[in-house]
């Protein structure tokens, strides 16, 4: 199993989609910093981040919905993003990239700015307390994310987890977020929120189990 891994790890090097931190050393000089939408997809679309996007479940979807906007799936684990990046290559889909990365150095890789909306889905709940400033609704990833994303552009945040749901309203709170809408079960929802429905792989799971999917949107203070 580890040495499939390896071997996936190893085929992301041949794939045009895909950026890795191990190609990019001197982050400062990073080729697509602030010219992402011009240089690397060839157009002047709007950019749409999916943080902690695993095999990039809705950097796929909205990507085929939505081909007048760029996506970019963020992830650290390779083989996870070698499974989108195959996906986006058949399905042929020229509005998509992956970045492997870790998610805190988002400001070396966009400038100012340069992010239209941002996806949050499903991010590891890190439920052991010395863990929990890896959630990526504490306080030091919404400043990084307010380095990069557009005055007032929307965040979502999608999760399964009660104690990460509750810990992140109080950290948008204590950091002057604006809430847009809150919703606590998606699927027992009157509201109609067709992008709401796409269904990532850890979601397909959780729903499985009769875990109940709630969600946030919101912006960042000015
Ligand atoms: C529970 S998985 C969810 C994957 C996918 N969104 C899904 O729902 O199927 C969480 C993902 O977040 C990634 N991740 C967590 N913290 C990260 C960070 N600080 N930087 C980059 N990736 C991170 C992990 O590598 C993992 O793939």
């Amino acid at each position: 199993m580890r040495r499939y891994k390896l071997q996936k790890i190893a085929e992301l090097g041949n794939f045009e989609n895909i950026i890795q931190f191990t190609d990019q050393p001197e982050h400062d000089d990073f080729r697509y910093y602030g010219t992402w939408a011009e240089d690397h997809f060839k157009n002047s679309n709007p950019i749409s981040l999916e943080l902690a996007c695993g095999k990039g479940a809705y950097t796929l979807a909205l990507a085929e919905k939505y081909a007048d906007r760029n996506f970019i799936g963020v992830d650290m684990k390779g083989s996870r993003l070698w499974t989108g990046c195959v996906e986006a290559q058949k399905r042929g889909l020229t509005n998509v990239a992956f970045l492997r990365i870790e998610i805190l150095n988002l400001a070396h890789y966009f400038s100012e700015g340069e992010i239209d909306e941002i996806w949050i889905t499903f991010p590891d709940p890190f439920l052991k307390n010395g863990k929990i400033r890896k959630r990526l609704t504490a306080t030091r990833y919404l400043a990084v994310y307010k380095h990069v994303i557009k005055e007032g552009a929307s965040i979502h945040l999608k999760t399964d987890s009660n104690p990460l749901f509750d810990f992140s309203l109080k950290s948008l709170i204590e950091n002057r977020c604006v809430i847009e809408e809150k919703i606590d079960d998606v699927y027992d929802d009157e509201r109609l929120h067709e992008d709401l429905y796409i269904k990532t792989n850890y979601e397909k799971r959780h729903l499985a189990d009769n875990r109940v999917i709630k969600y946030v949107r919101f912006s960042l203070a000015i």
